[in-house]
């Protein structure tokens, strides 16, 4: 029996929608991906931004944090021409569609929002822009609600429907799993920073002549590195890098490392050991292997005059060069109980000095650079 063209056609228009909807739901799980693949806050807050719009087709998308202590809402960006107007906006807990949604943890549709008594103007207002219609999902962590993620004005004059809120949703989700590992990532980088600094602490108790020692080669390597255009997880390491560098003094014995006086050639022998000493124990810590060689290399001179390896130059790894010119600097500076500080100048043209045979060229220069700049 022939198929009538009308069925034809029927079922030719649902086979397209099954087509599209397979799309979107493939876009969804494409967006969730890329939303997943990083841990940098800022990064997944972009990057849900673009899904929102891209999956709902709409004109402009954004994500709105619920900041507890203040009972607000806060744009932390949206995207399309208006993204500086209105990120500074905060709504109040409550107002308008999304502050309805935070408040709730339901979702909603609103084609007419004019209609609509939850709908607040003042945003529409200070940025002329005008809301025909929005999609808001609530973004929940644990039952929590902790934003709201939204599409305002579907593309080609369209409405939101069903299908609309059932993949905001979806997305919703993955957005509040890659915010929720992000937090988490950084509570736990958090806490091993706090762990690392109270060891350099404690090897500093140690010695009270170098109170505040580690900390400000850490804050002098972190404006070097500025000049070096190092990327921004190798100066993650370097920051490890130099908290951790004297790590290895918790072996060397007290009275050489509390000793007032200078030391004599075989107690500075002792003490050379730290570098090496500090390399095997960061050995246990796979998480840190990364920073080894800063560690075990930080008192070597780009002439090849010092230890554990004598390495020369560009053998040098270049976190061990940076902690290097911040630990003879601090070290000029300070006071010691054989020698008073020098003055900051004068530590500088000593630097200068030692350019090229004990320190490296190019991380005195850019030390010189954030120097001058005021940032050392
Ligand atoms: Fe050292």
């Amino acid at each position: 029996m022939p198929i009538k063209k009308t069925d034809l056609e029927r079922w030719l228009i649902k086979l397209k929608r099954i087509e599209e909807k397979v799309e979107r739901l493939a876009l969804l799980s494409q967006l969730s991906q890329i939303l997943n693949s990083t841990l940098d806050q800022k990064e997944i807050r972009r990057r849900a931004m673009e899904a929102a719009t891209r999956l709902m087709k709409a004109e402009v998308g954004s994500l709105l944090l619920i900041d507890e202590e203040k009972q607000q809402l806060y744009f932390v960006v949206a995207l399309g021409d208006r993204e500086e107007d209105i990120k500074t906006i905060p709504l109040n807990f409550g107002e308008g569609i999304a502050g309805w949604v935070a408040q709730q943890g339901k979702p909603l549709i609103v084609n007419s929002p004019e209609k609509d008594p939850r709908f607040f103007k003042g945003v529409d207002e200070r940025t002329e822009f005008k809301t025909r219609n929005i999609i808001c999902v609530p973004v929940k962590v644990k039952e929590k609600t902790i934003g709201v993620l939204e599409a305002i004005n579907k593309q080609k004059k369209g409405k939101f429907n069903k299908e609309d809120l059932f993949l905001l949703t979806s997305l919703a989700d993955q957005v509040a799993i890659a915010l929720d590992n992000s937090r988490l990532y950084q509570e736990l980088e958090e806490m091993f920073f706090q762990t690392a600094d109270s060891l350099a602490d404690a090897i500093e108790q140690r010695d009270p002549y170098t109170g505040g020692h580690t900390q400000r080669v850490t804050s002098y390597s972190q404006a070097i590195a500025k000049y070096l255009q190092l990327g921004p997880l190798e100066r993650k390491w370097l920051k490890i890098t130099s908290v951790l560098h004297d790590i290895g003094k918790i072996g060397i014995e007290d009275q050489i490392l509390r000793k007032p006086e200078r030391l004599s050639p075989e107690e500075f022998s002792m003490i050379k050991r730290h570098s090496n000493i500090g390399a095997k124990i960061i050995e246990h810590i796979r998480q840190l292997k990364e920073i080894i060689p800063g560690v075990k290399h930080h008192h070597e001179q780009v002439d090849g005059k010092g230890y554990p390896d004598g390495l020369r130059g560009e053998e040098i790894p270049i976190l061990a060069k940076i902690v290097a010119v911040a630990d003879t600097y601090d070290a000029m500076t300070t006071n010691r109980p054989y020698r008073k500080a020098m003055e900051k100048d004068a530590a500088v043209e000593e630097l200068k000095r030692c350019s090229g045979t004990q320190l490296d060229k190019d991380v005195v220069q850019a030390f010189i650079q954030a120097y001058q700049r005021g940032e050392i």
